[in-house]
C-alpha cells in the first residue's frame, strides 16, 4: 500500500505587503531544506504576489499554491482569476472551498465542486477544506456537515486523480481563534473522513488519501496533532506569516512522518 506523503501549506490569507511576502518567501525557502526532502510543503500568498513569491521560492522545492480559482476556463467574469493564468504563474497547487470563501464571501457547495473540477482538469493540484461551524458542531451534526461537503465536492473525482489532491479539516471554530481541535477530536474527524471516502471509493482509496488538520495549528501543538493516526500534516493559517513558526511546525510533521 502507498505510504501518504506528508503536507504543510501556508495560506497567508489577505495579509502582508510585497515585499514581506517576498522576504517569507525568502527565509522559508532557505530554512526548509531537509524538510522539502520529507513532505509536500506549499506557501499560498494573494494572488496579485504570485509571481513574485514564486520567483522567490525558486528551486527550493517549497511549491507555489493560490488561495481560489475561477470555476470558468475564461470570458466574462469580472474580478475572477483562471487556472490558466494561475498555470502561467508556476501555480502548482489551490484551495478550494476554504472555510472563508464558504463562510464569509458565501460560495456554495455546487460552485466548491465545479472550482475543484476546475483544479483538476486543468492539471493542477487541490488541497479540499472542509469543516464544521461551532453551531453545527454542539447540535451534534459536524460528521453528517463534513461527509455532506465531501460527497458534494468529490461526485466527479475520479480515483486516478487523488494523487493531485489533499482534504484539509478545518473545523471554522478553530480557525483564527487560538484554539485549536484537541488530538482526540482531530484523530475521530479524520477517521469519519476516511469512513466516507471508503463509502465513497473504497477501503483502499480511505487509507491512501491526505488528509490534514488546520486551525490554530502552531508550533506549540502540532507535534500532538500529527501524531494522531490519519492526520498528515497541516494547513496554517496565521503561524505562517512568521517564517519561524511555519518552519517549525513544517520540521515537526517532517519528524512525525
Ligand atoms: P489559522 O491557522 O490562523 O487558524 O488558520 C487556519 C486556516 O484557515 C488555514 O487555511
Amino acid at each position: 500500500m502507498r505510504t501518504r506523503r506528508p503536507f504543510v501549506g501556508g495560506n497567508w490569507k489577505m495579509n502582508g505587503d510585497l515585499a514581506g511576502g517576498v522576504e517569507l518567501a525568502e527565509t522559508v525557502s532557505a530554512g526548509s531544506r531537509e524538510a522539502v526532502m520529507a513532505i509536500d510543503m506549499v506557501v499560498f500568498p494573494a494572488f496579485p504576489y504570485l509571481q513574485s513569491v514564486g520567483r522567490a521560492l525558486g528551486h527550493s522545492g517549497v511549491a507555489l499554491g493560490a488561495q481560489d480559482l475561477s470555476a470558468e476556463a475564461n470570458g466574462a467574469f469580472t474580478g475572477e482569476v483562471s487556472a490558466e493564468m494561475l498555470l502561467d504563474l508556476g501555480v502548482q497547487w489551490v484551495l478550494v472551498g476554504h472555510s472563508e470563501r464558504r463562510h464569509v464571501i458565501g460560495e456554495r457547495e455546487e460552485l466548491v465542486a465545479d472550482k475543484l473540477r476546475m483544479a483538476l482538469d486543468s492539471g493542477l493540484r487541490a488541497v479540499l477544506c472542509v469543516g464544521e461551524t461551532r453551531a453545527e458542531r454542539l447540535a451534534g451534526d459536524a460528521h453528517e456537515v463534513v461527509a455532506r461537503q465531501l460527497r458534494s465536492a468529490l461526485s466527479s473525482v475520479d480515483r486516478e486523480e487523488w494523487d493531485r489532491l489533499v482534504i484539509a479539516y478545518e473545523p471554522v471554530w478553530a480557525i483564527g481563534t487560538g484554539v485549536s481541535a484537541t488530538p482526540a477530536d482531530a484523530r475521530e474527524a479524520h477517521r469519519e473522513i476516511r469512513s466516507t471516502l471508503a463509502s465513497l471509493y473504497d477501503a483502499e482509496l480511505s487509507e491512501t488519501a491526505r488528509v490534514v488538520y488546520g486551525g490554530s495549528l502552531s508550533p506549540g501543538n502540532v507535534t500532538t496533532i500529527v501524531a494522531e493516526p490519519g492526520v498528515d500534516g497541516g494547513l496554517v493559517g496565521g503561524a505562517s506569516l512568521r517564517a519561524d513558526d511555519f518552519l517549525a511546525i513544517a520540521s515537526a510533521i517532517a519528524r512525525a512522518a
